[in-house]
Formats: structure tokens, C-alpha cells, sequence
């Protein structure tokens, strides 16, 4: 663990960060598992992979049978220590692949099966279990991990999420339109907002943080303050004289 701070979980603290696409959420987890020496768990990128075992088996996103019969069979591994995450489908590395915005719309279509999401929460709740974990998503502060040590709400105005996503694909050279890129956030905002299952929401006890004019390094200060007060709080009784 980070810091050598020790808290009630073996590993350390459970951290949960939720909100929209583009609201900037891999780049401060990662940096902030980083910093704390925390295991980085995208779960968006675990989904991702099952969307694209899904496209790679020509299945359509509407057909539930096959769909769920595709991501119960799918050979998905995960790592994601000091803040690298290494994701493999059938021991391919897929991190680039996982990345495109037709996957981006498949991977919010399956998300929103039951029998989809219960698959990644069972793995989810496993690799976490222990603390010293980051998991950014939509679900983990309200149904992953209601009982979270520190949970965020971060967001961004839809625009500067499109934004945000029209540069970061123009910079890996996927060709892209930013009208296009905004109707897509807003797309899949209102996928992710409507579905019936573990939608999209702010836990009632997480701290939100709107990041449409604040930077990365603003945001990450705000909230690496929050996980140490924390972490000061989980230290053991003997540090407060009483052990
Ligand atoms: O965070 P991301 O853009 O990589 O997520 C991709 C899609 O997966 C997005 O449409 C929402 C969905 N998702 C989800 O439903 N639950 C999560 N915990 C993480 C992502």
C-alpha cells in the first residue's frame, strides 16, 4: 500500500469514481492509484472488452440470448497495479482496440443487460475486496461499492466532454467530427442515465466534482486531499494513544 497507511481493509482504502463519458475520470484515477500506489480498476474497459468479443463474433447488440452467451464465454483478464491497467481478450492485448466509438456504442448497449452486468460485478467486487483499489465507472459508488471509503461524482458539461474526446481520438488519428462526438456523449448519457439496471448516478454520499474549467492536476488535488484526510482518519488507534 501507498504511503504505509493502514486502514481496516488489508490493502488499503476503496475508492469509487462514477460520472459521464469524457467527464476526464481515467486520466485522474490513474493518476491518483498512482500517487497512492492503488490498484487501477477501468471497469469501462472491462465492458468495452465484452463489446468487442461481442462485434468480433458478428452478434448484434440486440440480441440478448447471444449476447449474454458471448460475454459468459469470453476469455477477459484484467491487471491494473500502480495505476497501469493491462486488459486481454483471449490473451490479446485489446487496450487500443476497446477504444473506438463504434465499440464506445455497443459497449453502452450490452452494458445495459442485467445478466451483462452481473458477470463484470461479481469480478469487480472480487478484484476489490481487499482495498488499495481506484475503480472508476457509472455503478461503483451505488451498486459495486455502496459501502466505498471515498466516492466522487465527476462530471463536465456535454460539450467540453465531446471536447474532450474529439482531441483525445484526433490525437490517436481516428478520423472524427466534433458535432458527431457530442451527439455521441449525448447518446450514450442518455443509455447510460435510462437503463434499468445499476444506471448511471450519483451515490447519495459522494463528492461531487464538476471539471468543465478546472484542469487534471486541479481536479487530482482535490481529490488526493480528500482520499489522505481519509486515510489519516483509518490510521490505527494506537497513532490516537488509546491501543
Ligand atoms: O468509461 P467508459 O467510457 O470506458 O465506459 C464505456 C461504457 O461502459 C459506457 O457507455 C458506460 C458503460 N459502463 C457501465 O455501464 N458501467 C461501468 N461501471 C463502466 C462503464
Amino acid at each position: 500500500m501507498g504511503l504505509g497507511q493502514r486502514t481496516e481493509r488489508a490493502n488499503g482504502l476503496i475508492v469509487a469514481i462514477d460520472g459521464p463519458s469524457g467527464a476526464g475520470k481515467s486520466t485522474i484515477t490513474r493518476r491518483l492509484a498512482e500517487r497512492f500506489s492503488y490498484v487501477y480498476i477501468d471497469t469501462g474497459a472491462m465492458y468495452r472488452t465484452l463489446a468487442l468479443a461481442v462485434s468480433r463474433a458478428g452478434v448484434s447488440g440486440d440480441d440478448d440470448n447471444r449476447v449474454i452467451e458471448i460475454c459468459r464465454g469470453a476469455k477477459l483478464s484484467y491487471s491494473g497495479a500502480n495505476g497501469l491497467p493491462r486488459i486481454t481478450l483471449d490473451n490479446e492485448d485489446v487496450a487500443d482496440l476497446i477504444r473506438t466509438p463504434e465499440i464506445s456504442l455497443l459497449t453502452s448497449k450490452i452494458a445495459s443487460k442485467k445478466a451483462v452486468r452481473e458477470l463484470l460485478l461479481h469480478k469487480q467486487r472480487e478484484m476489490g475486496k481487499e482495498g488499495g483499489v481506484i475503480l472508476e465507472g457509472r455503478d461503483i459508488g451505488t451498486v459495486v461499492f455502496p459501502d466505498a471509503d471515498v466516492k466522487f461524482f465527476l462530471s463536465a458539461s456535454a460539450e467540453e466532454r465531446g471536447r474532450r474526446r474529439y482531441l483525445e481520438l484526433k490525437a490517436k488519428g481516428v478520423p472524427v467530427d466534433l458535432e458527431n462526438t457530442v451527439a455521441e456523449v449525448l447518446a450514450r448519457d442518455r443509455q447510460d442515465e435510462s437503463r434499468d439496471h445499476a444506471p448511471l448516478k450519483q451515490a447519495e454520499d459522494a463528492m461531487a466534482i464538476d471539471s468543465t474549467s478546472l484542469s487534471i492536476d486541479e481536479v487530482v488535488a482535490v481529490m488526493a486531499g480528500v482520499i489522505e484526510k481519509r486515510l489519516a482518519q483509518a490510521l490505527p488507534s494506537s497513532c490516537g494513544g488509546n491501543d
